[in-house]
């Protein structure tokens, strides 16, 4: 065979087998060691600094993150009326603001309480989820003040799970809007 040629097969291979690794958490080579092994401690590496060895250290109790408010009212009978005592839609009565209430309304709550808000919502309807959803339009609801909705919304009722960390707290503002002005005419 042709000596070049010989030559060329054995340093691809060479070059083939070493290149691969048994120990995939090596990376191999550095090229620029100061850049590969940060000087700064990381995330999750240990730390002799700090108290407990950990470089990532749990926030202070009752830490919460930036422009969060917390929701204050159990999740009880009581806690319910307390939140429809003080608990007052802060937002004015739009086009604007109806109109995001809708769309709301249509992604997170027509599938069970229904087009008109009467609880017949296609989930229900066609037997999937068997316990039927309550109507939005009851005397019942329409007597509740909005605290009481938007206390439901927030941390669920009975059998509805919660929504509070689906939706932004204007926009649950916008979803009763929506629910008291169109659904309940
Ligand atoms: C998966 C189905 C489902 C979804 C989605 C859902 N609900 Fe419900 N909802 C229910 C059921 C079921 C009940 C009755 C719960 C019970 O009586 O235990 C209920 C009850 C309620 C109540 C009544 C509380 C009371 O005081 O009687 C309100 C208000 C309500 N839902 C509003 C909403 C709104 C607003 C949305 C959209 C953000 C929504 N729900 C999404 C199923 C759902």
């Amino acid at each position: 065979m042709n000596f070049r040629l010989t030559l060329f097969i054995l340093i691809a291979f060479l070059m083939f087998s070493a290149s691969c690794d048994r120990d995939r958490n090596n990376p191999g080579w550095d090229f620029f060691p100061d850049m590969f092994y940060s000087k700064a401690y990381e995330t999750n590496t240990g730390n002799p600094v700090l108290k407990d060895g950990m470089t990532e250290q749990t926030p202070v109790e009752g830490t919460i993150p930036r422009g969060m408010i917390p929701y204050q009212y159990a999740k009880t009978k009581e806690g319910m009326e307390l939140a429809g005592k003080e608990l007052v839609n802060p937002l004015e009565n739009t086009a604007q603001n109806l109109q995001r209430g809708k769309e709301v309304y249509d992604i997170f709550c027509i599938h069970c309480h229904g087009e008109k808000g009467d609880g017949k919502g296609y989930l229900h309807t066609s037997g999937k989820y068997i316990y039927p959803p309550a109507s939005l339009v009851s005397k019942k609801m329409l007597e509740k003040p909005d605290g009481e909705i938007y206390h439901s919304v927030t941390l669920g009722f009975g059998l509805m799970g919660a929504h509070g960390s689906q939706i932004r707290p204007e926009d649950r503002w916008k979803l009763i809007m929506y629910i008291r002005n169109e659904l309940q005419k």
